[in-house]
């Protein structure tokens, strides 16, 4: 494993990379409603990006299609934005935005409700929220990567929910995939310790039914196997001397 780790300068422009990457996002927490296609969204996204001179970080990654990853209810992650697919009222949708900015890449991801979701729908959204947030508590100096799946992993399966195992967070930095990879499972103490400069995608994506995915026949979106709903959210953080700095935020 080769862990490309970041000088301050370069944490400085990731956290522009991430600004820019947040601002983003709070135009399309904006753009969710009932009756938005999921097409209109990656639309959206497209458009404030290039509005800010950066460039998006997915689009023809792997052969993908779009600039968003836009994942509606039982699906998990690599939803393909689509004119066909309405959101309607009690929707949770998932948006997966990366973006280049000056050469670094940031990566990040909410899950939304739409309109009036159940309190059930919303339990399992803030409980994925708290997962990300348990995980990002745990990128410090001298911790280990299995700190993070743990916290992760422990918040998740308290409320009664899986984590999923197929995919995992990442480093990041001049490529939006750098070792280490981030399971969001694992055990306290274990794996890689963490040094500063380390910068991880933190990523869970948290399914109410069990842990299983599949991957559809369009080669790229994650549903539950078990057909139940499924939450994402992630930050791009790095790991300082002064704590975990979540970059992808305003
Ligand atoms: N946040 C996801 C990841 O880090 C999104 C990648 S989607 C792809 O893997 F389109 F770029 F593949
Ligand atoms: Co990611």
């Amino acid at each position: 494993m080769s862990v490309e780790t970041k000088s301050p300068a370069e944490v400085a422009v990731m956290a522009e990379a991430g600004k820019l990457l947040a601002e983003v996002h709070a135009e399309l927490a904006k753009a969710v409603v009932v009756g938005a296609t999921t097409a209109d969204l990656d639309a959206v996204a497209a458009a404030a990006i290039k509005a800010r001179k950066a460039k998006p970080a997915f689009v023809g990654y792997r052969g993908y299609p779009a600039t968003l990853c836009v994942s509606v209810n039982d699906e998990v992650v690599h939803g393909i934005p689509s004119k066909k697919r309405v959101l309607a009222d009690g929707d949770i949708v998932g948006l997966d935005l990366g973006l280049v900015w000056k050469g670094f890449y940031a990566d990040s991801a909410v899950t939304h409700p739409v309109g009036k979701a159940s309190p059930e729908t919303l339990r399992l959204v803030e409980t994925t929220r708290k997962a990300l947030e348990a995980g990002l508590a745990q990128a410090c100096v001298g911790h280990r990567i299995g700190d993070i799946g743990e916290a992760v992993q422990t918040v998740a399966e308290k409320a009664g929910y899986s984590v999923v195992r197929e995919f995992v967070g990442h480093g990041i930095g001049r490529s939006l995939h750098e070792d280490p990879p981030v399971p969001n499972y694992g055990r306290r103490g274990t794996g890689l310790r963490l040094s500063a400069g380390m910068v991880l995608a933190i990523e869970p994506m948290v399914n109410a039914g069990g842990p299983d995915v599949k991957v559809l026949s369009d080669g790229w979106t994650a549903v539950t196997a078990d057909g139940a709903l499924s939450a994402h959210f992630e930050h791009t953080v790095a790991v300082t001397e002064d704590g975990p700095r979540v970059l992808t935020v305003l």
